[in-house]
């Protein structure tokens, strides 16, 4: 399976901006060995969506509603996403959890919805600075994958992927070293399946650029690259070749 280069715009671009970008990552993305997916805020899928058409970039969300339908001001439908050909979708992001106030409960509710309307969620799980001088990264980890995953059933390992991204190599943080996301990733990877029953893709997000990105992307178990900051470069696409 090709490695996966997941790029989260954040809220980073205009919408011209973020139409811009998808124009150029279509432009070369004939080239691509890794399979990319681009991740515009709400307001930019449809146009990025109609850019990128049939080409071989995949469009995913940065969060969406824990239910298809009701009264919930300000929150996007899963049903809506989809009908936008959107195939995967952000959960969890640590952004969300620390400043946005979202709970496992909720996360775990959007996986449901998300797995009920076939669409592959990206669940972010990792720690923060002060638990990992605490010596508490395993536990942290196996506290989020377990409630985060409670009572879900996947039919196969491409029904969903878990980024590891630890709250302290976000940018403007430091990433870890590639041979510390390959232990993280069979550690997730093991946890993962003990509750799924399956062995599903686990990736790295954090501070990763151009530079960087081959090392992690050499890693056997490091199934690919949640990135952000470094995905608006003009550069950024060498990394998928
Ligand atoms: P970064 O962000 O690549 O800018 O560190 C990654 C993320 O938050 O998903």
């Amino acid at each position: 399976m090709s490695k996966l280069i997941i790029t989260n715009w954040k809220m980073q671009l205009s919408l011209k901006e973020a139409v811009s970008l998808a124009k150029k990552f279509k432009a070369q993305s004939k080239k691509f060995q890794a399979k990319m997916i681009v991740c515009p805020d709400f307001l930019s899928l449809q146009p990025v969506s109609k850019i990128l058409g049939r080409s071989a970039i995949e469009l995913g969300a940065q969060n969406c509603a824990s239910q298809n339908r009701g009264a919930l001001t300000g929150e996007v439908s899963l049903l809506d996403l989809r009908t936008l050909g959107v195939k995967y979708v952000i959960i969890g992001h640590s952004e969300r959890r620390e400043k946005l106030g979202e709970t496992s409960e909720l996360i775990n509710q959007k996986i449901k919805t998300a797995l009920n309307n076939k669409l592959i969620p990206i669940l972010c799980v990792g720690e923060k600075l002060v638990e990992k001088k605490a010596g508490k990264t395993r536990v942290v980890l196996i506290n989020q994958l377990r409630l985060a995953l409670k009572n879900i059933k996947i039919n196969s390992a491409a029904d969903l992927v878990i980024a590891y991204e630890p709250l302290w190599s976000i940018s403007p943080g430091r990433p870890i070293t590639s041979a510390e996301a390959e232990l993280a990733s069979i550690f997730i990877n093991k946890e993962a399946a003990k509750i799924l029953k399956k062995s599903v893709r686990v990736i790295y997000g954090g501070s990763v650029d151009v530079k960087n990105a081959s090392g992690f992307l050499k890693q056997k178990h490091v199934e690919g690259l949640l990135v952000g900051a470094a995905s608006l470069k003009e550069n950024f696409s060498q990394i998928c070749y």
